[in-house]
C-alpha cells in the first residue's frame, strides 16, 4: 500500500510518500519546504503568510515528489492530510489540496492528528510496526505531552503543559538574549560554550506524580535575571551561561518528567519526538534517564522530529493496514486533541 502525505499545520509545507508492506511502514520519500527565512523577521509564524506559501508550494512539491519516488497519481492507494491541531488557514490548504486530489483520482483521503504522527515518527526508524502500550513525549513549538498509547486511537493525557510550550519557551528565552528565530537551535549551540550549573533557574512541579509542565516561569525568571544583569549582556561568555542554565532547566525538568510517567503507566518504551527533540543534551539526557530504568528509548531522525509529511502517511498506513477506516471529517480543527483522535 502507498500513501501520500501532506502536511501544512504551521510553516512548513511537507508532502511525502510511505510505503506499507503489510508488516511495517518505510518512507519512500520526503520533502520539506521550509519557511523559517519568510517568518525570521518576524521572530515567529505569520499565518497569513505561511497560508500563502503552502498554496504556492503544494502545486510545485506534489508533482517534484511523485517524479523523485517515480510513481504515478494512479499508484497511490490513500491521500493522508493533517486535520489539525494547528493554523487553521494554513490547515485549510492542505485539506482543500487532498480533497481536490482526491476527487480529480477517485482515490481515498484520510485526516489525520497531526500530534498522533508525532508520536509515532520514532517507529520509523524500525524495523517493526509500533506495539503498544508505549509513552510518548511530544515536545515542539506548540505542544508539551506525555501521553500512554494503549492501542491505536486510544490514548491517555498523562501530562502535558499549563502555559507555554518547551519549544516556545526555547523561541522565546533566545529572543530575549539577541538571538534569532527559530530559537531552540541557536540556544543549543551557545549552551555549548556555557557552564549548565552557573545559574539555577526555577522547574515546575517538582513532585513525582505530577506530569504537568509549566515554562512561563521559567521564562520570566531568566527575563527578571536579564533585566537585573543588563550591563553582562554584552559578554557572549556570560550569554552562553544563561542558555547552558536555561536549556539544562528544560531538558532535566522533561526527561525526569517522561521516565517518572512511563513507570507510573508501566511502559517499557518510550517514543520521542517534536521539534525540541532535535536537541542533543535532551536525547543524551532521555537516554541516561532511560538506560537507569532499563526502559527502550525511540528517538525520532531530527528530519522526522521536525514538522514533516512522512509521519503523516505512515499513521495512516499504519491504520490501514490494522484495519480501521480512514477519517472522513471533511473538515479541519485546529484544536484537535490527541486524545479524541
Ligand atoms: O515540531 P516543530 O518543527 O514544530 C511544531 O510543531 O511546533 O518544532 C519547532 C520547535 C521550535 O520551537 C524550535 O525552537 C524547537 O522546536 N527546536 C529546538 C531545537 N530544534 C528545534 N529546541 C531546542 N533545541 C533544538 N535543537
Ligand atoms: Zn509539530
Amino acid at each position: 500500500m502507498r500513501v501520500l502525505g501532506i502536511e501544512t499545520s504551521c510553516d512548513e509545507t511537507a508532502v511525502a510518500l510511505v510505503e506499507h508492506d503489510g508488516h511495517r511502514a518505510r518512507v519512500l520519500e520526503s520533502m520539506v519546504s521550509s519557511q523559517v527565512k519568510i517568518h525570521e523577521p518576524y521572530g515567529g509564524v505569520l499565518p497569513e503568510l505561511a497560508t500563502r506559501e503552502h498554496l504556492r508550494n503544494l502545486p510545485r512539491l506534489v508533482p517534484q515528489l511523485l517524479e523523485k519516488a517515480r510513481i504515478k497519481l494512479d499508484d497511490i492507494d490513500l491521500i493522508a492530510v493533517t486535520e489539525g491541531p494547528g493554523l487553521t488557514p494554513a490547515l485549510l490548504i492542505g485539506h482543500s489540496y487532498a480533497r481536490a486530489l482526491a476527487i480529480a483520482t477517485g482515490k481515498p483521503v484520510s485526516g489525520i492528528n497531526h500530534l498522533e504522527g508525532h508520536l509515532f515518527s520514532p517507529f520509523l526508524a524500525l524495523d517493526r510496526p509500533p506495539q503498544f502500550p508505549f509513552l510518548g513525549l511530544i515536545a515542539s513549538g506548540g505542544h508539551t505531552l506525555l501521553v500512554e498509547a494503549q492501542g491505536w486511537n486510544k490514548y491517555v493525557k498523562l501530562g502535558g503543559t499549563i502555559d507555554d510550550a518547551a519549544g516556545e519557551a526555547f523561541d522565546k528565552v533566545a529572543r530575549m538574549v539577541g538571538l534569532p528565530y527559530p530559537g531552540g537551535p541557536q540556544i543549543e549551540k551557545m549552551a555549548r560554550e556555557g557552564n549548565p550549573d552557573a545559574h539555577a533557574f526555577p522547574q515546575s512541579f517538582p513532585e513525582k506524580d505530577n506530569f504537568n509542565f509549566s515554562f512561563s516561569g521559567l521564562k520570566t525568571s531568566v527575563r527578571y535575571f536579564l533585566e537585573k544583569n543588563q550591563d553582562k549582556l554584552s559578554d557572549p561568555c556570560w550569554r552562553a551561561d544563561v542558555c547552558a542554565s536555561f536549556q539544562k532547566a528544560v531538558i532535566e525538568v522533561l526527561a525526569r518528567k517522561t521516565v517518572n510517567a512511563a513507570v507510573h503507566s508501566r511502559c517499557k518504551t518510550i517514543s520521542a519526538s517534536g521539534g525540541v527533540l532535535c536537541n542533543q543534551a535532551l536525547r543524551s539526557a532521555l537516554q541516561e534517564a532511560c538506560a537507569k530504568k532499563k526502559i527502550e528509548l525511540l528517538l525520532a531522525d531530527a528530519q522526522l522530529c521536525t514538522d514533516n509529511a512522512a509521519m503523516i502517511a505512515a499513521v495512516a498506513a499504519e491504520k490501514m493496514s490494522a484495519g480501521l477506516p480512514p477519517s472522513t471529517n471533511t473538515d479541519v480543527n485546529p484544536n484537535l486533541s490527541l486524545s479524541a483522535a
